[in-house]
């Protein structure tokens, strides 16, 4: 939660509210999000139900922006729980933050800092889930 707030007020962001939601019983709310992003956050299995949270919380044609990494099949196995009826999903593989991952990685080896880059651990790939709308 400090982490949160800490980097809404480097970034100066206004309006912003910070809570803590458990993923397993998300609370009913006046309104629903239009936008849910979420990093790193479906490498075990027990964390999967995150998926019916979002369900939960977010509008009808809404987003879902999910970055992970495919982790030991991990991203795979959440991918394949995800409801088609109720979601579009798009694998992004080669998602638009590569270019400045690898600079900074390049930076920090000119540095001399240690590289243990997995990719398979630590190259987080782009989901994007949209909220089918219903007829
Ligand atoms: C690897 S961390 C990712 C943290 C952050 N999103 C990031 O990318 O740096 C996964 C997070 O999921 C949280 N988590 C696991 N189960 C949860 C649940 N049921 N409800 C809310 N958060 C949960 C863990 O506490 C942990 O902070």
């Amino acid at each position: 939660m400090e982490n949160v707030q800490r980097i809404v007020a480097a970034n100066g962001l206004q309006n912003v509210k910070s809570y803590v939601l458990d993923w397993s019983s998300p609370p009913e709310v006046a309104q629903k999000f239009d936008t849910i992003i979420a990093s790193d956050c479906v490498y075990f299995e027990r964390y999967h139900c995150i998926i019916d949270c979002m369900e939960k919380l977010i509008v009808e044609g809404g987003t879902v922006y999910l970055a992970a990494p495919k982790r030991k099949g991990s991203l795979e196995l959440f991918l394949s729980k995800v409801n088609r009826d109720k979601w579009n999903v798009l694998l992004v593989e080669n998602p638009m933050w590569n270019a400045a991952l690898q600079k900074s990685r390049s930076a920090a080896a000119e540095k001399g800092a240690p590289q243990e880059f997995d990719e398979d651990l630590h190259f987080p790939r782009l989901v994007i889930l949209n909220r089918i709308i219903w007829q």
